[in-house]
């Protein structure tokens, strides 16, 4: 879904894309020899290494062979670094995405209670540094939280991204609450729903997004505008 949406974004706009799909078995070595192809490829702006990747490749070693000025992702260290000492430059998408999807629904984060379920490193931390740049007060959630739904309940914004179903039902928020639903997950037919139990949210919520149609097409977006960034940077660097 993820990949096929990607591709998709790109032929909207014009930016060209080449799906590189390799074994599962590929070894780790050879990886990183496909990533060097493309670091040196003076054609290519952009580089993503969908994720997860199987067991015995190190995810981080790979991630780190990305060119930092490719890594349209943000998940290099450097650009991780760069996140969290609040400077300019390509950002991660799916927080971007939030950021930008709370921006277009005019919600003023400066002074609010954003409360984050989940602490990955594509969404949960990332995304809690963004929010303290707006001025929000963050709490984040995850596994091993007490209570979440007293803390929750005392949110004014909910940012699930744990990749479960139902972890957060209308019980658990404060009438007109802000909740976002990052999850894509299967529900009992096969359909695609969030983390979200969306009915008993909607009529509690001031705003409430879907999945599908939700938080995906913004990740995208900031995915583009990645893209345009890295094609500067590069060309800076030639
Ligand atoms: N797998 C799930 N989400 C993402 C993402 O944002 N980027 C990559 N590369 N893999 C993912």
């Amino acid at each position: 879904v993820y990949v096929a949406n990607k591709e998709k974004a790109c032929n909207n706009v014009g930016i060209i894309n080449n799906t590189v799909r390799l074994p599962d078995y590929i070894p780790e070595h050879d990886l990183l020899r496909v990533i060097d192809f493309y670091n040196n490829d003076k054609t290519v702006d952009g580089i993503l290494v969908q994720l997860p990747l199987p067991k015995h490749i190190n995810s981080d070693k790979i991630l780190k062979a990305i060119s930092p000025e490719k890594d349209v992702d943000c998940f290099h260290p450097s650009n991780v670094a760069n996140l969290w000492l609040g400077k300019e430059g390509i950002k991660p998408c799916t927080p971007q995405g939030i950021i930008d999807l709370l921006d277009y629904g005019n919600i003023d984060l400066r002074g609010k209670h954003v409360v984050i379920i989940g602490r990955s490193n594509i969404v949960g931390k990332p995304l809690a540094q963004m929010m303290l740049k707006e001025n929000a007060t963050v709490t984040i959630c995850h596994s091993k939280t007490k209570n979440l739904q007293e803390i929750t309940k005392l949110a004014d914004v909910i940012v699930v991204a744990v990749g479960k179903r139902n972890v957060l039902n209308g019980d658990m928020v404060k009438d007109g609450a802000v909740v976002v639903d990052v999850g894509i997950n299967r529900n009992d037919e096969g359909k695609l729903c969030g983390d979200c139990d969306y009915d008993s949210l909607v009529d509690k919520c001031s705003l409430i997004t879907p999945v599908p149609g939700g938080v995906g097409l913004l990740t995208r977006v900031t995915l583009l505008d990645n893209v345009l960034l890295a094609h500067s940077l590069n060309n800076m660097c030639q």
